[in-house]
């Protein structure tokens, strides 16, 4: 289907629609029908998933859906699944989706599910070494603290899950994590551990990341200095797919990791990227992980686009950006364990979807990804919520809880899931003008206060938010609900005509910091950038050393 999408006559029928949806109000359209929530809420991979509190009518749904024919979502879902190369910027395949499965996935002439298979089958073997202390570290010692090396996708999905997860972790080893190259980041957690029980997993897609192999190389310096440059291949482990340069690094040979140029970084924690992941919580878990995102993946091949959650979540999310100008959407997780799935969302949808051209290379006239931020509940709620509730921008929002924590402290989740419910509540119904007049008389205001005070205490509603409910935080519902916003990041970007899976942005910065590097290292003032770089770039060099 070639030409902008705004041309398609769903997109322009939804056009038309949005201006009757200017008089929806969320309060009215879930009173008005006894049977919405029924007819909104889905279950699958264990997880309910409510759309009720959705600016929509049936007719805005059915425009919806027919808007994903009209841009071939059911032929984009199987393209994905049986891996044609559609990430055509690289002519790669992106087969996140075959590092779950059971059932062959053949890509040039191969089944890629048989070598993530023997892969997963190395992993599990040296995940027993370590816990047996067979493998252990050049002293003998066994390991007490792995800390894995990564950045983007090679950092955010192995920590998230790995704290998501905690009540399944294993008594040893401990993980830690560093990304950022910020020294601080990688000092900090050195200067607690003790080099010879410590092992390093490299985990790097290129093994060329500049920020990666900066920590690489400070942590080998580290292990060097105090156990001897011998060492260092007891004390590393790589996860790449770029297997030469991990064993150039210096890590062991047999402790390479690889996975393939099919999987996107951010898409890779069900690969060797997990490695983290199983050393923490075991392989059964990190399998069930896996196993739950099968469960969603299945659903999303399977079921009809109407009753299919990642691909209502995809729709929803066009309805506002797109038709209401919706600018960010927040993700609100109401559990502390899942505190950096925002983090993990933002890398999952902003570098899939901030895109600009089509696939055909045509510029856009639509609005693509949102800006996706958001905090653990009840925290937001004393920090951003208030914008949510009375700020003059539409923010559609998800709430993630657990019908059960795995805690036993008495009355905190009741607490938890009484602001839980009573936020989508508020958002959605808001407090009216004759309310707000109401409750200030009954407190006995004068009248004075009460015309003052008013206009502030009325809150619109009308905020459109999904309740996402897992039974509990478990590996399986995790792994569902993971790959629910992978499948919901696709949809959008088979409505958008673009390449979720390239990020060629990310690469100008790169490029430009590769080179200035070399200019820092200089003690000469730099005229080869503009007037505002070279600027600021002198005024760093005049400052970097106590005077
Ligand atoms: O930020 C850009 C990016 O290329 C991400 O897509 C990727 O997850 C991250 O850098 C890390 O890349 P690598 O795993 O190759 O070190």
């Amino acid at each position: 289907m070639t030409g902008s999408r705004t041309q398609l006559p769903a997109w322009q029928a939804l056009r038309e629609h949005h201006r009757a949806a200017q008089g929806f109000h969320l309060r009215e359209l879930i009173e008005r029908d006894a049977a919405r929530y029924e007819k909104c809420s889905f279950r699958s991979g264990g997880i309910l998933f409510d759309y009720s509190k959705h600016l929509v009518t049936d007719e805005t749904l059915r425009l919806l859906v027919e808007l994903a024919r009209q841009c071939d979502l059911p032929a984009w879902i199987e393209r994905l699944f049986s891996g044609e190369r559609i990430n055509t910027t690289e002519n790669r395949a992106a087969l996140h989706t075959a590092l779950r499965s059971q059932e062959p996935v053949v890509l040039d002439g191969r089944n890629v599910v048989a070598d993530v298979e023997d892969e997963l089958s190395r992993i599990r073997r040296f995940c027993e070494d370590v816990w047996n202390a067979k493998r252990h570290g050049s002293t003998g010692r066994a390991f007490t603290d792995v800390v894995n090396i990564g950045i983007g996708g090679s950092d955010l999905g192995p920590a998230f899950v790995t704290e998501a997860l905690v009540p399944y972790a294993r008594p040893h080893p401990r993980l830690h994590f560093v990304s950022n190259v910020d020294g601080a980041h990688l000092s900090g957690v050195l200067g607690d551990l003790d080099p010879e029980t410590t092992l390093f997993l490299v985990a790097s897609k290129t093994f060329t990341t500049l920020e990666t192999l900066a920590n690489a190389r400070s942590a080998r310096t580290w292990l060097a200095a105090k156990l001897g440059g011998g060492t260092v291949a007891r004390h590393f482990a790589a996860i790449t797919a770029n297997p030469a340069a991990a064993r150039e690094f210096g890590a062991d040979p047999d402790a390479v990791f690889e996975f393939w140029d099919w999987v996107g970084g951010r898409y890779s924690l069900w690969s060797a990227v997990g490695l983290p992941v199983a050393l923490a919580i075991g392989v059964q878990h990190f399998d069930a992980l896996r196993r739950g995102a099968r469960e969603m993946d299945e659903h999303f091949r399977r079921a009809p686009l109407e009753r299919n959650v990642p691909v209502l979540a995809g729709l929803l999310g066009v309805w506002y950006i797109d038709f209401f100008g919706a600018a960010a959407h927040a993700v609100l997780p109401y559990d502390q364990r899942l505190k950096r799935l925002p983090d993990y969302l933002q890398q999952l949808e902003m570098e899939s979807n901030g895109k600009r051209v089509t696939r055909d290379g045509a510029t856009v006239d639509y609005a693509t990804a949102p800006v996706i931020f958001g905090a653990a509940g009840t925290n937001g709620q004393h920090a951003f919520y208030q914008l949510l509730h009375q700020g003059t921008l539409l923010i559609p929002a998800d709430f993630i809880a657990c019908c059960r924590p795995h805690h036993a402290l008495e009355g905190h989740h009741p607490a938890l899931l009484a602001n839980y419910f009573a936020q989508t509540e508020a958002l959605a119904r808001g407090k009216t003008t004759a309310e707000a007049e109401a409750e200030m008389r009954a407190r006995r205001m004068t009248e004075d206060h009460v015309a003052k005070l008013l206009p502030h205490r009325v809150c619109p509603g009308n905020r459109p938010t999904t309740s996402i409910l897992l039974d509990q935080l478990d590996p399986h519902a995790l792994g569902a609900l993971i790959a629910f916003y992978e499948h919901k990041t696709f949809v959008q970007s088979v409505i958008w005509n673009v390449n979720a899976f390239d990020q060629w942005g990310v690469e100008l910065g790169k490029e430009l910091a590769g080179r200035l590097l070399t200019e820092l290292e200089g003690e000469a003032p730099v005229s080869s950038h503009d007037a505002s770089t070279n600027g600021l770039i002198n005024h760093f060099k005049a400052h970097r050393q106590h005077r």
